[in-house]
């Protein structure tokens, strides 16, 4: 595509691309954490970088500081507890106040080294610090690398609601590293998968059929940085035409319709959000068959691909369809407002749609219990 991402074909796949007016530059392959340093003049000119990283992955994070150290580049460290309460205002204030404490300037940068919600409260810290700073991600977890790193979503939570605070600030340069992904718990490494298959339904046939063929996670190394390579390709591609979700951005959120319902019904300890995600892809499918024509068979074959990788493909009793109703905004009080749905009539045909029938949603999330 013309003024599109430039992707290398060797490994370490390098993706370089602009959005908006920024420069990024994606770095995938094993053992690839130095790219960090050897990168760094691109992304800083200062003396000192915030390192931010889920206190889950202290040897990454340290790994990455002493990098930044050998070269002269000051690394302060601090630590978030995981998990979802850590994006709040009070992580975001004693970050900042830890960075004022040791002296980080404009001219500095900040370093993410975790999954997505350090990716997000990092981001966001990157955003708002003396008015915004450069930012690097590092993700460690499958979901971060082909989601969450890319497209420069940053945000914290409130108790109304979640990423209710937050800023688009593009990150210059992301460092996945797939090595990290040795040590990830196997639902970890499957709640990626969902976003992985999600890209397939997006992008092509192609890339459906891959997805649909990959072995055990985290399978061939060369085939895995080919793969994530290929998922953030198509998240840039679109980010680069749709950086704030006017339009066409917002069919990456196939799936997430009826998933972020479930995952909210579910009190988002029921199924992270992967799985909250296998079972919203099985409902758009749904869904898309009845609006768009979709063929079935793309639905019995997503259903054996996400279940082969440990994903739900029926939903567990307890979860009231009122309830995810509610959580998606449809229930009667909120029947006034739109429901935006990204539909299929094909792999790599993405239709968005505003209101599908009410019935019809119920019935693809009454369906999923069978
Ligand atoms: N995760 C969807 C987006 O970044 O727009």
């Amino acid at each position: 595509m013309v003024g599109g991402p430039r992707v290398s074909v060797a490994t370490p796949r390098v993706i370089e691309t602009t959005v908006g007016t920024s420069p990024v530059t994606v770095v995938i392959g094993r053992g690839v954490l130095g790219e960090v340093a050897a990168r760094w003049d691109a992304v800083s000119p200062g003396t000192s970088a915030l390192v931010v990283h889920d206190a889950n992955v202290t040897r990454v994070a340290g790994d990455v500081a002493a990098l930044l150290d050998h070269r002269g580049t000051r690394a302060v460290r601090v630590d978030v507890p995981p998990g979802e309460p850590s994006k709040c205002f009070a992580q975001l204030e004693r970050i900042t106040r830890a960075a004022a404490e040791a002296g980080v300037r404009r001219s500095d940068a900040v370093v993410a080294v975790g999954g997505g919600v350090v990716g997000d409260l990092a981001g966001f810290v990157a955003a708002a610090y003396q008015r915004g700073v450069a930012l690097v991600q590092v993700p460690t977890s499958l979901l971060a690398m082909v989601d969450s790193s890319i497209g420069g979503k940053t945000a914290i939570d409130l108790p109304e609601g979640k990423n209710y605070v937050g800023a688009i600030w593009q990150p210059r340069l992301v460092v996945m590293d797939l090595d990290v992904l040795d040590t990830l718990p196997d639902r970890e490494l499957s709640c990626g998968f969902a976003e992985v298959v999600k890209y397939g339904l997006l992008e092509s046939t192609d890339l459906f059929e891959r997805v649909a063929a990959w072995p055990a996670l985290p399978g061939d190394p060369v085939a895995l940085a080919d793969l994530v390579a290929d998922c953030v390709a198509h998240k840039l591609r679109v980010v680069t035409q749709d950086e704030r979700e006017s339009g066409l951005r917002a069919s990456l959120n196939l799936g997430h319709t009826v998933g972020h319902g479930i995952e909210a019904a579910g009190e988002y300890s029921r199924y992270n959000h992967g799985e909250a995600i296998s079972l919203g892809l099985l409902a758009a499918l749904r869904i898309s068959e009845r609006m768009c024509g979709l063929d079935p068979a793309w639905r019995t074959r997503t259903a054996d691909v996400l279940r082969a990788h440990g994903l739900p493909t029926s939903l567990g009793d307890g979860i009231a369809t009122e309830d995810v109703l509610r959580a998606m905004g449809r229930d009667k009080k909120a029947d006034a407002h739109a429901l935006n749905m990204v539909l299929l009539h094909a792999p790599g045909k993405v239709v968005l749609r505003q209101d599908p029938p009410h019935d019809m949603v119920v019935a693809a999330i009454e369906e999923l219990r069978a």
